[in-house]
């Protein structure tokens, strides 16, 4: 989708359609929709008298005036003017824009909602009506070749701003809004390929596609022989049993000028989750392809740090790529794997394999000497029982990191919620063996994954973010259409943006 920023009054562009945002318990149409009410002929007027309207969230209603340059009116809720928030704004704009796809509109114009009477700054409203919209106008169509009516969508949005003081400051933030949204399209693009389109090699070949995107990223892939050189044996381990060999990607964004802190973001790469000789249930597997979420998630930050330039800060992307597959090599229950830090851990089951591959990512990640690291990965079933699909699990080994991580996770959208990690879990990962096993079963799913994960991240601070309740929407949502939702990827760069900020 095309964006566009153009000073102005909105009832005087052409396009196909018109959004316009209004607050709760509005009875007449005050600034920007007065004057469009009036280019309309008092519909939105009538409208709000008939009572059909009352501006909640998620509202959305379709007005065709008989009189003026617009064509459609897309009325949308933006719930009570007090509280406003981004989130409200993505999710209007999220709400207009589906239906605009269904309508067949092509050229769209809106206002930046919520700027209007102050309650948000015009950047941030900009920010959140772009994201909303390009997310909400998301399809997924590299598979479908019949049914054009299911690829249609919006081609162009234009961003109207009456008030010439607030042009400059809705640009800018039109500008990240568009930047931000294109990275987790990248994101929600990489997981919603099947696996046999999406192996380790192909999630490396993304990678490299992403750092040449920007002079200030790199990629670098190492295939089986580094690993091993590296003494990478969890990950070697996992991809045992596949015919894909595994891969393991570093990125790296380097700010331009002194490097005051480095970030490392770690993400789950497993391209297809078949459990292994632990083997899956076949009811559902197939959803097992966006077990890569995690990894895409890191690239798709990476490619909006290639963009947004942060200073001061660098951040290392590390993505462990593997396929966990059974056959004739695969690793077996029971077996004993060694990881790079030396650590040996008793596999009782094949099936939690991202603990396993996250294990020598983190024991990487040390030789960055990092300020923070934060991984993501659809780690657990238990956090979709716990959680559902409204936040993250979050769990780690410094408090202050958690908060920070939570605060990003509020202002984006993006929620999480704390587990604890008091110690006594670790009873949960005793072996008779071995370091540690690597599952626990049912009990404490979700915090037995994490206790296992801190065992590699001693050293440095980090957080956990267990997201396979919230990587895939198995219904649409305002700003999300079923499918991949790239999420982690906005509250990654505003983590790292903030970090960058606070010197
Ligand atoms: N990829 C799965 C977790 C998952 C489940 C993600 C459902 C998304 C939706 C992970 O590798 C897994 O299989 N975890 C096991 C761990 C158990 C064996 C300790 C699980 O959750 O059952
Ligand atoms: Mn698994
Ligand atoms: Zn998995």
């Amino acid at each position: 989708m095309q964006i566009v920023v153009r000073g102005g009054a909105a009832e005087r562009v052409a396009a196909d359609a018109l959004v316009l945002g209004i607050f709760e318990g509005t009875s007449r149409p005050s600034g920007a929709a007065q004057a469009v009410d009036k280019a309309a002929g008092g519909a939105l007027r009538e409208l709000l008298k008939s009572g059909d309207f009352t501006g909640k969230v998620g509202q959305c209603v379709v007005l065709y005036p008989t009189s003026g340059r617009i064509a459609r009116l897309i009325v949308v809720g933006l719930g009570a003017e007090k509280g406003v928030d981004m989130e409200r704004v993505r999710q209007a704009a999220g709400t207009a824009v589906t239906r605009a796809r269904q309508l067949g509109v092509k050229t769209l114009a809106t206002v930046a909602h919520g700027a209007g009477k102050g309650a948000l700054d015009a950047d941030l409203a900009a920010q959140a009506v772009v994201e909303g919209s390009v997310l909400g106008n998301y399809v997924f169509g590299t598979y479908l070749t019949q049914d054009k009516e299911r690829k249609r969508q919006v081609k162009s949005l234009v961003v109207v701003e009456a008030d010439r003081a607030k042009l400059s400051a809705v640009t800018r933030g039109a500008k990240k809004g568009e930047t931000l949204a294109a990275s987790v399209v990248v994101t929600r693009d990489l997981a919603s390929h099947p696996g046999q389109d999406m192996t380790p090699a192909d999630m490396a070949a993304a990678a490299r596609t992403v750092a040449g995107t920007s002079a200030q990223l790199k990629a670098t892939i190492y295939g089986p022989d580094e690993m091993k050189r590296l003494k990478m044996g969890a990950i070697l381990g996992v991809g045992r049993g596949s015919a894909q060999p595994p891969r393991f990607i570093v990125m790296e964004y380097k700010p331009r000028g002194r490097v005051k802190k480095t970030i490392c973001i770690v993400g789950k790469g497993i391209t297809f989750d078949t459990g292994g000789i632990s083997l899956k249930p076949a009811e559902a597997m197939e959803k097992m392809k966006y077990d890569m979420s995690g990894g895409a998630a890191v690239i798709g930050a990476m490619h909006a740090f290639g963009k947004l330039r942060p200073s001061g800060v660098r951040v290392i992307g590390l993505v462990a790529a593997a396929e966990n597959m059974p056959g004739g090599k695969a690793l077996k229950p029971g077996d004993v794997l060694r990881a790079m830090n030396g650590m040996t851990i008793e596999v009782n089951n094949t099936d939690a394999e991202g603990r396993l591959v996250l294990a020598d990512a983190l024991a990487y990640a040390h030789r960055y000497k990092p300020d923070a690291v934060i991984d993501l990965a659809t780690l657990t079933g238990a956090v979709v029982i716990a959680l559902g699909s409204q936040c993250a699990g979050i769990m780690g080994n410094d408090q202050d990191l958690v908060d920070a991580v939570v605060d990003s996770g509020k202002r984006t959208g993006e929620r999480l919620w704390q587990l604890p990690t008091w110690p006594e879990y670790n009873e949960l990962l005793r072996s008779d063996i071995a370091d540690m096993k690597n599952s626990a079963g049912r009990e404490g799913g979700t915090i037995a994954g994490a206790m296992f994960l801190a065992q590699f991240a001693q050293g440095y601070p980090w957080v956990h973010l267990d997201i396979a309740g919230v990587a895939w929407n198995d219904r649409d949502k305002p700003y999300g259409p079923k499918g991949a939702v790239g999420f982690g990827v906005r509250l990654l760069v505003d983590y790292v943006e903030r970090a960058a900020a606070a010197k």
